[in-house]
């Protein structure tokens, strides 16, 4: 979702913002814009997206500067609603991420005082109530505007003449980069890493005044300290070295970002927690939701440990009875609906953990503590080493639970992993890429392992796909199978390997093409189907490993065939910070 960067310090200002936007495209965004202070404020914003423009021409003079990708949410996608926004005299101009929920009526008390409006943006309400507060002092006007708005707000505002930007944060990210002589600002650390590896984390209420020398951060009126952190995340991290894509590069990366997951283990005080906690909810959207729900059926299959799921758009509302550990599940560490939920968790007196990939992310301020997985950065909009990396630290509080009793299996997986990375998987990817449906099916853990390939398959192709666990389908969807609808059925030894023999001669009456994931050797199965995967001989933990794999290349292969826009798939954003 929206993105933002500012720059102060001795270099030209336009070309670092202009390449600190493309390190945000991954966000997700409609349009973008940049400005820069002079003696005037200078102004380029332009819908669409920065490569399909003439950016690179963007030459705006000055050394400090503001910039935005925009997600449309107030207004559509346009120039005129693409930030940076300005006051009526076009002396103050501000990016925004976040909502201002009562900018409504703001925004009806500003234009009977006369001020002129140019966008159908909430944002622009901040720009003319900052004029009215401003007398030379941009800090002040900024901290008399912050307590008139409701929602969320990660702000950059600057002011012609004025050397420095204000940068202010509540409920929505905001990063600083402290480099020699320069400073920087951000929505997340991926602008920052090519120029520095030193990083404040603002807080919620903080507000911020960067000159090009110095960071200095108020909150509640005070001055406060917070702590400049290292990142070990570095700018190769964020390059495609070689790969088509993003999405490919981070799938060949994922026996890495098991192993060092792994490998980093747990601290004392997260080994407690598992250890020690009477009943355990896990919370999470999308992707992450579906390793939290592959986490419940390995917990309840081989440990006896109730695990209760909850969607985090569901739990705000529709909390379930909260008792002891709740556990956040979130690559990002920004989705709403998932903060909101463990915002809702520590009000009810639960112990709180994080798993994030984020060091200094929003989930890892709420929670009592984090377990940080160790993918690096993830770029790609579908996620693919995130989820790989959320199992490995799922398994680790598994094996913490169970006393050791997988340590052995986890420090050999990212063997087989590496193992089906160069499955040939093309007359797989020949029945899919023609179909408008495909359904994608397994029992157990399973289940949730077909719903995150029905999930990849659907955000990156764009062709309609269901995970459903393969008993179900014979309740309804029987009806839409035909020649044209492949199913896809991970069908892994073991006690519901028989039941799924069965479903899926089912589903081959019902004439649908079957691309079976099965045990390497297992004749039987591919005898019976259209397309078979052989997946390595492993332990469970490592086929959901394996078969979740092979499904992301099933999808991304097929999107490639189909040329779609993997990294950046339409109408998605990386970070969904808005509820
Ligand atoms: O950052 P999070 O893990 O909290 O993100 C949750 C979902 O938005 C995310 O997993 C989304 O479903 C992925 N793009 C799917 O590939």
């Amino acid at each position: 979702m929206c993105g933002i960067v500012g720059y102060i310090g001795r270099r030209e200002a336009t070309p670092l913002l202009m390449q600190g936007l493309k390190r945000l495209e991954y966000r997700g965004y409609d349009s973008f814009g940049i400005a820069t202070m002079g003696s005037d404020i200078n102004l380029f914003k332009k819908r669409g997206r920065i490569s399909d423009s003439e950016s690179d021409a963007v030459a705006l003079a000055g050394y400090v500067g503001i910039g935005h990708t925009r997600w449309a949410t107030h207004g559509e996608p346009s120039d005129i609603n693409s930030h940076p926004h300005t006051d009526c005299s076009g002396r103050i101009a501000l990016v925004h991420n976040g909502v201002i929920e009562n900018y409504a009526e703001l925004k009806k008390q500003l234009v009977g005082r006369g001020h002129r409006f140019a966008s159908e943006t909430d944002t622009e309400v901040i720009a003319h109530l900052i004029e009215e507060h401003y007398n030379g002092d941009l800090r002040e006007a900024v901290e008399k505007t912050l307590p008139l708005l409701k929602g969320s707000y990660a702000l950059l505002v600057i002011a012609a003449d004025d050397q420095r930007i204000i940068a202010a944060r509540d409920c929505s990210p905001l990063v600083l980069g402290i480099g020699d002589g320069e400073l920087f600002a951000a929505s997340d650390m991926m602008p920052l890493l090519e120029h520095t590896e030193r990083i404040v984390f603002m807080e919620d209420g903080d507000i911020a005044e960067i000159t090009a020398g110095e960071v200095a951060i108020y909150c509640d009126g005070a001055r406060v300290e917070r702590p400049v952190e290292l990142v070990n995340w570095c700018v190769e991290d964020v390059r495609k070295g070689g790969f088509a894509h993003y999405m490919q590069k981070e799938i060949f990366e994922q026996p890495q970002a098991f192993y060092e997951t792994i490998k980093a283990g747990l601290d004392d005080h997260v080994a407690d927690m598992i250890k020690n906690a009477s009943e355990i909810t896990l919370v999470a959207c999308g992707t992450s939701y579906h390793t939290a729900l592959i986490f419940k059926y390995l917990a309840e299959s081989l440990c006896n440990i109730p695990i209760r799921v909850e969607v985090g758009s569901e739990f705000k509302y529709y909390p379930p009875p909260l008792k002891g550990l709740v556990i956040a599940v979130s690559q990002s560490g920004e989705t709403a609906d998932t903060l909101a939920a463990l915002k809702m968790a520590k009000v009810h007196g639960c112990s709180t953990l994080a798993i994030t990939n984020v060091q200094g992310s929003t989930v890892t301020r709420i929670a009592d503590r984090t377990l940080l997985m160790r993918a690096g950065p993830e770029i790609g909009v579908a996620a693919t080493k995130s989820y790989t990396a959320q199992l490995a630290a799922l398994m680790e509080l598994l094996d913490a639970r169970c006393e050791g009793a997988f340590a052995d299996v986890l420090s050999h997986a990212h063997l087989a992993i590496g193992e089906v990375l160069l499955r040939d998987i093309q007359q797989a990817v020949a029945l899919c890429k023609g179909a408008e449906h495909v359904f994608f099916v397994g029992r157990g853990p399973f289940y949730p392992v077909s719903m995150e390939g029905a999930l990849k398959m659907k955000e990156i192709s764009y062709i309609h796909a269901e995970g459903y666990a393969a008993g179900e389908l014979k309740h309804g969807p029987f009806a839409l199978l035909t020649e044209q609808t492949p199913v896809i059925a991970v069908c892994p030894p073991g006690s519901t390997y028989g039941v799924m023999v069965s479903n899926i001669k089912e589903m081959k009456a019902r004439r649908a093409p079957i691309i079976a994931l099965g045990t390497d050797g297992d004749k039987e199965l591919e005898e019976i189907v259209d397309v078979f995967i052989p997946l390595p001989d492993t332990h469970p933990l490592v086929q959901v490993l394996t078969a979740s794999v092979v499904l992301q290349l099933l999808s991304y292969h097929t999107a490639c065939a189909l040329q779609r826009d993997v990294d950046k798939p339409r109408n998605l954003a990386k970070s969904v910070t808005v509820e």
